[in-house]
């Protein structure tokens, strides 16, 4: 499963909380993000992040995401799912398909085969959308800002009805939530999708409220 959603909406934090949940309930879970995650990972997401190469072509902004992604489906998410593991990524091949595609105006079918390449053709079953507007969000976000909070608000609204748009095509799939809500109160939401959907898998250990 995934978080998804602009800058400063809280997906990290709720990751954590569900990955620690899960745990508690005897799952093995393997708690991860993007871009990052693996030492390649890593090296990329700095230079993405970096705000003097402002000039960074969009193609190769989305290679770069691409190559990040395929090191973590090859190194961390297949090994643990092969264990029968649950995976948690804090951001994944959607965010891909809101920023590069939706906001940066990559046409989508290249965006789409993209990330079937990185993934292996691997989805989530279930993707969390912590949905805000970016007017709000950017003013959560501690200083100083990464290239992408650079952005202006134009590229941060487009990314944002790129995920609502994504999450409308696939409402079993997609969980979106008002991130403006507290913590508590959107951890319990996602807890209730996630505790339904996992109870109804084999070998799913028993699971509270
Ligand atoms: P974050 O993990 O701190 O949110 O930072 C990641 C930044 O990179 C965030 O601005 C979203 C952006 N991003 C993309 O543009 N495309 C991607 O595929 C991913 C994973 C992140």
């Amino acid at each position: 499963m995934t978080f998804e959603g602009g800058e400063g909406c809280g997906k990290s934090t709720q990751a954590k909380r569900l990955a620690t949940r899960l745990q508690r309930s005897g799952y093995s879970v393997t708690l991860t993000y993007e871009p990052g995650g693996t030492p390649l990972g890593e090296e990329l997401r700095r230079a993405l992040k970096k705000t003097r190469e402002t000039d960074l072509a969009p193609e190769a902004e989305l290679f770069l995401f691409a190559a990040a992604r395929t090191q973590l489906t090859r190194e961390v998410i297949l090994p643990a799912l092969a264990q029968d593991g649950v995976v948690v990524c804090d951001r994944f091949s959607d965010s891909t398909t809101a920023y590069q595609g939706y906001g940066r105006g990559l046409p989508l079918d290249l965006v789409a085969r993209v990330n079937v390449i990185a993934t292996q053709g691997l989805s989530p079953n279930l993707v969390v959308l912590l949905d805000m507007a970016p007017s709000v969000a950017l003013q959560r976000k501690k200083l100083p800002p990464d290239r992408f909070e650079f952005e202006g608000l134009a590229f941060h609204d487009r990314v944002r009805s790129g995920y609502l748009s994504l999450a409308s095509q696939e409402p079993d799939r997609w969980l979106v939530l008002d991130a403006s809500q507290p913590e508590a109160t959107i951890h319990k939401a996602v807890w209730s999708r996630v505790s339904a959907m996992l109870s109804g898998s084999q070998s799913a250990p028993a699971l509270s409220d």
